[in-house]
Parts: C-alpha cells; structure tokens; sequence
C-alpha cells in the first residue's frame, strides 16, 4: 500500500508573516492527521523560517524545497545545493517543474542530472512531467510522459525510481482552474506504471505518482478514489492552509 504525499508547491509566493502564518494555520489543521505525507516547498529565502516553525508545531509537516543545483558547492552563482538543502532538513525536492523546463529552458537531460545528484545526496526527487496542451490534442500526452521518464532511467537505471515521486502535472491545468478530469488523469496514471512495470514491476508498485494541476478540496477526493493517483503536488491552493489541509484530508481518507 502506497502511503499518499500532498505537497504544496508555494512557487515565488511569500513573506515572514505569510510564511508564519501558513505554517502556523497547516500545524492547527493537521492535528491528529494521520495516513498522509504532508510536504511544502516554500521558496528558498524562506526555507531556515520554515524548518524552525515546522519544529514548534510538532513535526506534522516535511519540509521541500522548488529546486537544486547539481553541484554541492564551489562557483556557481545564485545556486543552491543539495548539502544546503539537507542542513535545513529539506527532504522533498520539486524538479522537472514545467516553469523551470519553461523559462529556465531546463532540459529532459539536465533535469535528469539533478534527479541523479539528489539521489547521490539521499533526497527525494520530486519529479514533474506532463504534455502541453498541444501535445494533449496531438494524442501525445502518454508518449511525452515516457520520453521525460526515460531521460531519468536512462541515466540513473530504473532502481533510482525507488523511493521518489513523479508528479503528472498537464501544463494546460496548472492554475488554470481546468483540472484534467479524474478520469483522464487515471488512465495517464496507469499508463506511467505500465511504462516503469515494462522495466521494473516492483518498482512500479511503490513508486508514488501524483497528480497536479489545479486540485482544490472541491475536485481532490475524485482524483484519489483513483488507484494509481497516490497525491497531489498543489500550487494555488497550497497557499490556504484551510484548503491545503481539507486536499490532505481527503487523501488520508480516501486511501485509508
Ligand atoms: P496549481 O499548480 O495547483 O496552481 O495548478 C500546480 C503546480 O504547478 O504544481
């Protein structure tokens, strides 16, 4: 049984009293939550204010982060490492993010480099893949998720799955407010377990694939009624702790 992982992507979105304010609201509405992984990524300025508060309110929340270098030190301007990373207690790490692989022009290759360098340094990738909306009406929704993941086997073998998370996130339904239907983000579900089961069925069957894309409480039960759809990576409504916690709610509940 796959325990699920909610994890809230909070983009380039905060303050001090923002950041308190969230954490401090999540730690109150996750009282004797149990069943769930939590996770959040705030932005790296505030990673060290995250760590602290997390603390004080019991450890109810794991800690991630949107991004890492691919070195742990040395001159690389504006960087930020793994080894930085871990000295915050940061665990979860976002890569392959459609606004990086976008305006970062971050490559399948290149991101494939950052899934084998968190790896290296015992953190859990939290890795993101989806289609464009051309590619969705193009039929080449399934193709392009194995092309993404393939990049990853390819240069790491399909045991460095073990232990991480693929986040199926259609770039159309990030915050859009059009959400993939349960229906359809099943099926393409599926068909990434299928594309890891041809190499490796064990794998496949602990690997935690979320989907994302505009969940909100409204629409989060229907995606995990489905049996392949193991959480959510959340970005607008990561910002509410009332909202995010009612997505990690229905998780625990529905796969309990
Ligand atoms: P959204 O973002 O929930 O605002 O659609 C999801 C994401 O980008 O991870």
């Amino acid at each position: 049984m796959r325990q699920p992982v909610v994890m809230g992507n909070w983009k380039l979105n905060g303050s001090k009293s923002m950041v308190t304010d969230l954490i401090n609201g999540l730690n109150a509405e996750l009282e004797g939550v149990t069943g769930v992984d939590v996770a959040i990524a705030p932005p790296a300025l505030y990673i060290d204010l995250a760590e602290r508060l997390i603390k004080e309110g019991g450890n109810k929340l794991i800690l991630g982060a949107q991004n890492t270098d691919i070195n742990n030190s040395g001159a690389f301007t504006g960087d930020m490492s793994p080894e930085m990373l871990k000295d915050f207690g940061a665990t979860h790490i976002i890569i392959g993010h459609s606004e990086r692989r976008e305006y970062h022009n971050e490559s399948d290759e290149f991101i494939a480099k950052k899934f084998a360098f968190l790896k290296e340094n015992g953190l859990k990738p939290v890795f993101c893949i989806g289609e464009s909306e051309a590619q969705n009406e193009a039929g080449e929704t399934e193709a392009v998720c194995a092309r993404q993941i393939d990049a990853v086997i390819n240069a790491c073998g399909i045991d460095a799955l073990n232990g991480a998370i693929i986040a199926y996130e259609p770039i159309w339904a990030i915050g859009t407010g059009k959400a993939a239907t349960a229906d359809d983000a099943q099926r393409i579900h599926a068909s990434i377990r299928a594309h890891i089961a041809a190499k490796s069925a064990a794998v496949a069957e602990q690997v935690i694939i979320q989907y994302g894309g505009s969940v909100k409480p409204e629409n989060a039960e229907s995606y995990f009624a489905k049996p392949d759809i193991d959480g959510a990576l959340v970005g607008g409504a990561s910002l509410d702790a009332k909202s995010f916690a009612a997505i990690a709610k229905a998780a625990a509940a529905a796969k309990s």
